[in-house]
């Protein structure tokens, strides 16, 4: 059993779920009385759909005047501070995000500087004269699409610029972490297929590395684990039969919320110490980098707690997720942990995550991504020789 240490659990916000909990938009601004919002959305599915027509009439039942922005991709400092400066002196009431991670970043990251006018940047670790944020923000409320990142649960905002010079940093504070939560099956349905499988391995991910990570407690590990159980008995079906089923996909959403609080609250191991500086210097969604170096990754974790760190903890915890894969009761606890192992392996073939060769990673660049790769909290410090063995065999 894993102590308390000095728990210091994050805001967890309102929450609603349900098909057509969309319609809860209008009590949220209603109980802050807010008049006018930055609505934040992604491509034109929401349109094609007649959802956006349905969450602009909940907007504008409460007489709010709406400015739409549009995410097409992950934000750099200029998009947001554009955004900022044309509307930081309008008294704009709060911002509502609808889309996948990159579009919550957005409508987060927006939510932060608009009362400040400053620039993102000014804020971010990308030199040693960050500026800290004072956590001032107009209220957020995010209704995220794709079942992924967790980022409507998170306390940072996630800004990218990639290529040659890439970044991906974060503005933090606790504050940062929406104000509200609305996960709607009726919107989850229309994510398409290669979307809901690299959100799902995100997701799982997520789940993963903060179950094993130190930094998490009893509280964090009872959310994982409920999240988990949702995302084991229906990640297959939404990937597949079960795409339009709500009930299916509101799981997913569920799992993916879960994974945002277990981040927010114990931090992720050595699969996003990779996956973020991939996804700066190359054009690799984030799932697909997560998912396809997974597998890996548990199988060096476990080897390098076997032979170094025979007592950890993880080695218990990786032995109870792998007996939520099976009915039989009788395995040994190393048995158990092949079963999550393969049972990740038969994921990633099954639904075809690419290889990292496909985005452009190579044996003549990955050395860079080594020297980039950090290990942040996994369960054990992998060695270079390590995480060089985790890359190269996905490329
Ligand atoms: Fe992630």
């Amino acid at each position: 059993m894993q102590s308390f240490k000095d728990l210091n659990f994050c805001n967890v916000p309102q929450i609603f779920i349900g098909n057509g909990a969309i319609k809860n938009i209008s009590d949220w601004l209603r109980k802050r009385s807010i008049k006018s919002v930055i609505l934040v959305i992604g491509g034109k599915f929401l349109e094609r759909t007649g959802k956006l027509n349905e969450i602009m009439q909940f907007i504008e039942k409460e007489s709010c005047i709406i400015e739409q922005v549009e995410c097409l991709k992950e934000s750099d400092i200029v998009f947001i501070d554009n955004i900022v400066s044309k509307n930081y002196k309008k008294g704009i009431g709060a911002v509502i995000a609808v889309g996948g991670g990159s579009v919550i970043d957005c409508g987060k990251a927006i939510s932060a500087m608009l009362p400040n006018g400053n620039s993102i940047g000014d804020h971010l670790n990308l030199s040693n004269k960050a500026l800290p944020h004072s956590g001032k923000k107009v209220p957020f409320l995010a209704i995220p699409t794709t079942s992924g990142t967790g980022a409507e649960a998170t306390k940072n905002a996630v800004v990218t610029q990639i290529g040659k010079n890439g970044y991906k940093s974060s503005i933090r504070h606790e504050n940062f972490i929406s104000d509200g939560i609305i996960i709607d099956g009726s919107l989850l349905v229309h994510a398409p297929k290669r979307i809901t499988i690299f959100a799902g391995f995100d997701a799982l991910t997520q789940l993963l590395e903060s179950y094993f990570s130190p930094k998490t407690n009893p509280l964090n590990d009872a959310i994982i684990l409920s999240g988990l159980e949702h995302l084991i008995d229906n990640f297959l079906s939404a990937c597949g039969n079960g795409s339009n089923d709500i009930d299916v996909r509101q799981s997913m959403g569920y799992a993916a919320l879960c994974s945002g609080i277990g981040l927010a609250n114990s931090d992720l191991g050595i699969v996003h110490g990779i996956a973020v500086p991939i996804g700066a210097h190359f054009p690799i969604p984030h799932g697909a980098a997560c998912g396809t170096l997974l597998g890996v990754s548990l199988r060096t974790n476990f080897i390098a707690m076997s032979q170094r760190d025979p007592n950890n903890i993880c080695i218990v915890k990786m032995s109870k997720i792998g007996q939520l894969l099976t009915d039989n009761k009788h395995l040994t606890s190393t048995e158990y942990i092949e079963k999550l192992i393969e049972t990740i392996d038969n994921w990633t073939r099954e639904l075809e995550l690419p290889r990292l060769g496909e985005f452009g990673i190579n044996n003549s660049n990955f050395k860079k991504i080594v020297n980039l790769s950090v290990n942040r909290n996994n369960p054990i410090k992998l060695t270079k020789k390590e995480i060089e063995y985790i890359i190269k065999t996905r490329i």
